[in-house]
């Protein structure tokens, strides 16, 4: 079987992650196997893994990759549900959890799945193909006001008015079907030189909606803080700055001992520590690493411990 995603910081989040041999751990992006794989390499006999991926292929590329190795249960649902799938299995708690965020390499490569503006395919953009709006839904009917708030929030591009007015202008002419449709409307009012920046905000904007990744990040986060056992560990890779900023400051707000307006004579919170963060600074890939595997540059692991 070729592997279609090389796993990025793949000892670190094993180093990380790894508490106990016996214990039990949950891989909310499974996507190829790759951290799962070290994961169970890790784990003795007694180790249980539990394992998911929103998209389909990823998920029986992994099932058929895993189906001789017991200590693994795969599923096909989002991360965010962790609880649900945790009461599935009757499990209380884990002992490690770990997410490494965004689209495989094999969603961008793969050129029918519509997740690169390299590749010419149908302007998709779901990792869950049963969610309703896609990424042309958004382009074609969504009013010029909110298309620019999101371009502008969630690719953080400052020229998305004049985007999104080019995407009104030219959807009125005819429908945009395409990644190709989409990237030809962006490229013909920007520099040559910012082309490539200015699709991957657009495009990274468009993927953030249509999968609502940030509040499923934010859910996930809050379920999995309450479900890791006393020392267990969440570890994060991340691989831009909004996704970094949700998980920086999920980690700092369960590192408090008191959240009572600054100025309050007696504290009243109650708030309870619940977390130690281990890394102080993300961990980012070295150069060799973004030599090997270009995909990795942008990418941060940050790691906490439950108290
Ligand atoms: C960067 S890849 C993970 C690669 C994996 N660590 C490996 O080594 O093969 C991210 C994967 O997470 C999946 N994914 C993204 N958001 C998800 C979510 N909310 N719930 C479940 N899977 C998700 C994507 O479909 C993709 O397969």
């Amino acid at each position: 079987m070729t592997v279609p995603h090389i796993p990025v910081l793949f000892e670190k989040c094993i180093e990380f992650l790894a508490s106990n041999k016996n214990g039990i751990y949950f891989d909310g992006t499974l996507g190829f196997g790759g951290h799962s794989a070290g994961i169970l390499n890790y784990m003795d006999e007694n180790g249980i893994l539990i394992a998911s991926d929103v998209d389909q292929d990823a998920f029986s590329f992994s099932k058929k990759k895993f189906a001789d190795d017991k200590r693994i249960k795969i599923y096909n649902m989002n991360f965010s549900q962790i609880d649900i799938i945790a009461k599935i299995e009757s499990i209380q708690s884990f002992n490690g959890i770990f997410a490494d965020l965004g689209v495989s390499s094999f969603q961008l490569d793969n050129a029918e799945s519509g997740f690169s503006y390299r590749n010419n395919a149908p302007l998709d953009l779901r990792m869950d193909k049963s969610k309703v709006i896609n990424a042309a839904d958004v382009v074609n009917s969504f009013s010029e006001e909110d298309l620019a708030n999101i371009i502008f929030q969630f690719g953080e591009e400052k020229n998305s008015r004049k985007i999104a007015k080019v995407i009104c202008d030219a959807r009125r002419e005819k429908k945009i079907q395409t990644t190709f449709d989409l990237s030809k409307i962006i490229t013909d009012i920007t520099p040559q030189r910012f082309h490539i920046k200015t699709l991957s905000r657009v495009f990274q904007a468009l993927r953030i909606y249509v999968n609502d990744e940030l509040n499923t990040l934010k859910l996930f986060l809050q379920k999995s803080i309450e479900l890791l056992k006393p020392e267990g560990r969440i570890v994060i890779l991340s691989y831009h700055s909004l996704e970094d900023r949700i998980v920086k400051e999920a980690f700092k707000y369960e590192t408090l001992d008191c959240i009572c307006p600054p100025g309050s004579p007696i504290c009243t919170c109650n708030k309870i520590p619940r977390l130690k963060i281990i890394t102080k600074k993300p961990v980012v890939p070295d150069n060799q690493e973004i030599e090997n595997n270009f995909r990795s540059r942008s990418a941060k692991l940050r790691a906490a411990e439950r108290i």
